[in-house]
């Protein structure tokens, strides 16, 4: 294999671009910066746009008329590091171990879209062109919901005017097995609130007469899920679209099965709404998922108290057609009903993103199966996954054109976790897979 360059991929990989935390705004903006230069220098025209939150980086080549315009997005902000001892090696001081690459963003995003970077780079080198008109669209919030981009697409619609969105922010099948992604799941956000007596109160006086938020709360989480683990919110289902048998019938094909995932996470079985795969269960059905649960003394030992309030931090996973308001207002309307008269309900609504599906039987989707087959030797699986891009919907609506995600990142990538990595094969392979993407989709 002809390896790329690394330290350009590292210096990169060195910015701590956390975008939830807003003290490290500077080095958020330090990284637009670099990605601007790096634009420059590969000659393509680059503009780094302030915004109420973090940076925008647009970089186009020279347009040629009577060529397809391909926008490729990306996101260079990255997740938190916590927790942080659980790191073999420093979260921001990229280590390469076997030849996979370990820090904090290296498969979401910036390997990703860096191999498309050093893609566009290598034909423009070697060639001098591009078979196609290339305009990158690298934000600093995809981590936090994407704020601010929504606004700068409205702004900015005509200059990112294009015939099609690639996208690689996601994951393939296996090392060597790649996929063409045609849906992913929306998401919806809220955090609950129980309230209970006006401070702690010792659990021995009072216990057995106060109000304990994190018990009623306790029961309140239960009645998300019913004992087959369906959503029990009513209404959940009401619009989801089954999947269809073709789809079955090619994820069945997948060697992805009970043991592969137990294996990937570490876990002793699985769980999930029965009737269904679990890549059926990630991928096309919806969920209730609880991200963090609190209230009364977490420190050492014990601490008598009944909590004066408890909290529970949910995400709801959306398939087509559920909405993002819809689920909200059944939600609500669940906990309203389901919460105790003893205690005082607060629910604070998140982000959102509407779920994804495009077609990948299109003629661009067909190129891009013909890519990447070219890259690895294998014909790409047709995917959809669980994960969410919650931007991708309004690109598709302001931008008007289609989307297809071609993702780099593996199943064991630690995506959001310790130890997340990306293997410099992957770098390489992404190199070649735009390359080889790009003239295919100049022929469409
Ligand atoms: N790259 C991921 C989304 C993803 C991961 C898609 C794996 C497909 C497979 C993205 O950066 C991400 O993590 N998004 C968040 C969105 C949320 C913070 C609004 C997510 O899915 O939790
Ligand atoms: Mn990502």
């Amino acid at each position: 294999m002809n390896m790329p360059p690394t330290s350009e991929f590292f210096e990169f990989l060195r910015f701590p671009s956390i975008s939830t935390d807003p003290a490290y705004a500077p080095q958020l903006a330090a990284c637009a910066d670099w990605l601007d230069q790096k634009f420059q220098r590969m000659g393509l025209e680059s503009q780094v746009y302030p915004t109420a939150g973090h940076p925008i980086v647009v970089a186009r080549s020279k347009p040629k008329p009577g060529r397809r315009t391909i926008l490729i997005y990306g996101h260079y902000d990255v997740q938190p590091v916590d927790p942080i001892n659980e790191w073999t090696t420093p979260p921001f001081e990229p280590s390469v171990r076997d030849g996979v690459v370990f820090a904090r963003g290296s498969a979401d995003n910036k390997g990703q879209i860096f191999s498309h970077i050093l893609g566009v780079e290598k034909t423009l080198r070697e060639k001098g062109e591009l078979p196609v008109n290339v305009i990158f669209l690298v934000e600093g919030e995809e981590e936090i919901g994407c704020e601010h981009l929504g606004g700068f697409l409205e702004e900015h619609r005509e200059e990112l005017a294009c015939d099609l969105m690639v996208v690689s922010d996601n994951g393939m099948v296996a090392r060597g097995y790649p996929s063409l992604t045609y849906g992913l799941r929306g998401i919806f956000a809220m955090e609950v609130k129980l309230h209970g007596a006006e401070s702690d109160l010792h659990s021995g006086i009072y216990g057995g007469m106060a109000p304990n938020p994190a018990t009623l709360l306790a029961r309140m989480i239960a009645t998300l899920h019913d004992e087959q683990f369906r959503v029990a919110v009513p209404g959940f289902y009401d619009a989801v679209v089954e999947l269809h048998d073709w789809e079955r019938a090619e994820w069945a094909r997948l060697p992805l099965d009970d043991d592969f995932f137990k294996a990937a996470i570490h876990c002793q079985a699985l769980m999930g709404e029965a009737g269904y795969t679990a890549a059926e269960r990630a991928w096309a059905r919806p969920t209730a998922e609880v991200n963090g649960i609190g209230g009364g003394y977490q420190g050492h030992g014990t601490k008598t108290v009944i909590p004066r309030e408890a909290f529970a931090k949910l995400t709801f996973r959306l398939v087509p057609n559920q909405t993002p308001a819809e689920i909200e207002a059944k939600v609500r309307a669940h906990f309203t009903r389901v919460c105790p008269p003893q205690v005082r309900l607060e629910m604070v609504a998140g982000h959102g993103g509407e779920p994804f599906l495009c077609d990948p039987h299109s003629a661009d989707g067909k190129a891009a199966r013909r890519a990447m087959a070219r890259t690895w030797g294998v014909e790409p699986a047709l995917t959809r996954e669980g994960g969410s891009i919650p931007i991708l919907d309004t690109l598709r609506r302001t931008l008007g054109a289609e989307i297809l995600l071609l993702g780099l990142a593996l199943p064991d990538a630690a995506c959001h976790a310790p130890n997340e990595n990306f293997p410099l094969e992957n770098l390489e392979a992404g190199i070649r897979m735009n390359q080889a993407l790009l003239e295919e989709l100049a022929g469409v």
